[in-house]
C-alpha cells in the first residue's frame, strides 16, 4: 500500500503525517495526532460520534479520506475549547447535565457549534434536525437540546 506525506491544517496548526492512501481522517486524528476527543464509534457513518468540522461544516471523519482534507481547515473538539477556555457549549453541556457517559458529547458540541455559527437563532426543530445524525444512548436528548438552546439565546458566541 502506498504512503505519502500529507499536511493537514488541524485546529489552526499545520500537521504533517506520513499516511497510507486509504487512511481515514478519523484514524489520522486519533492514532497519529493523538486528538482522541473525536470518538471512534461505528466506523460506518451511522453513529455520528466521529464528527469534526471541515471548513466549518460537520463531517463524519470515519467516512473521509484524510488525504482529501489537505488544503481544508479541520477543527476538532480540542480546537473549540479546553478546561481553561471552554466553548460556551461545553459549559452549557456541563451545567445542563447534557453529558452522561460523554461518548457522543464531542461530536454533539461540534455539530451544535456549526449550527450556532451558521444560524442566528435556531428553533428547537432546527436543533433536532442538526443533531439528528448524532446518536446518544444516555440522555434522551432533552438536556442536550436545552443546553444548545441556552447558548443560542446568548446571541453570537
Ligand atoms: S464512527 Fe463515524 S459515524 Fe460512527
Ligand atoms: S452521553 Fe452517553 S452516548 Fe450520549
Amino acid at each position: 500500500m502506498s504512503e505519502r506525506i500529507v499536511t493537514l491544517s488541524v485546529n489552526g496548526e499545520p500537521r504533517s503525517v506520513i499516511m497510507p492512501d486509504n487512511a481515514t481522517l478519523l484514524e489520522i486524528l486519533r492514532d497519529h495526532l493523538e486528538l482522541t476527543g473525536t470518538k471512534h464509534g461505528c466506523d460506518l457513518g451511522e453513529c455520528g460520534a466521529c464528527a469534526v468540522l471541515v471548513d466549518g461544516v460537520p463531517v463524519l471523519s470515519c467516512l473521509v479520506l484524510a488525504r482529501d482534507t489537505e488544503d481544508h481547515q479541520i477543527t476538532t473538539i480540542e480546537g473549540l475549547g479546553n478546561g481553561a477556555a471552554p466553548d460556551p457549549l461545553q459549559v452549557a453541556f456541563a451545567e445542563f447535565g447534557a453529558a452522561q457517559c460523554g461518548y457522543c458529547t464531542p461530536a454533539m458540541v461540534i455539530t451544535a457549534r456549526a449550527l450556532l455559527d451558521g444560524h442566528g437563532s435556531p428553533s428547537e426543530e432546527d436543533i433536532r434536525a442538526a443533531i439528528a445524525g448524532n446518536l446518544c444512548r444516555c440522555t434522551g436528548y432533552i438536556k442536550i437540546i436545552e443546553a444548545i438552546e441556552s447558548v443560542a439565546s446568548m446571541g453570537p458566541t
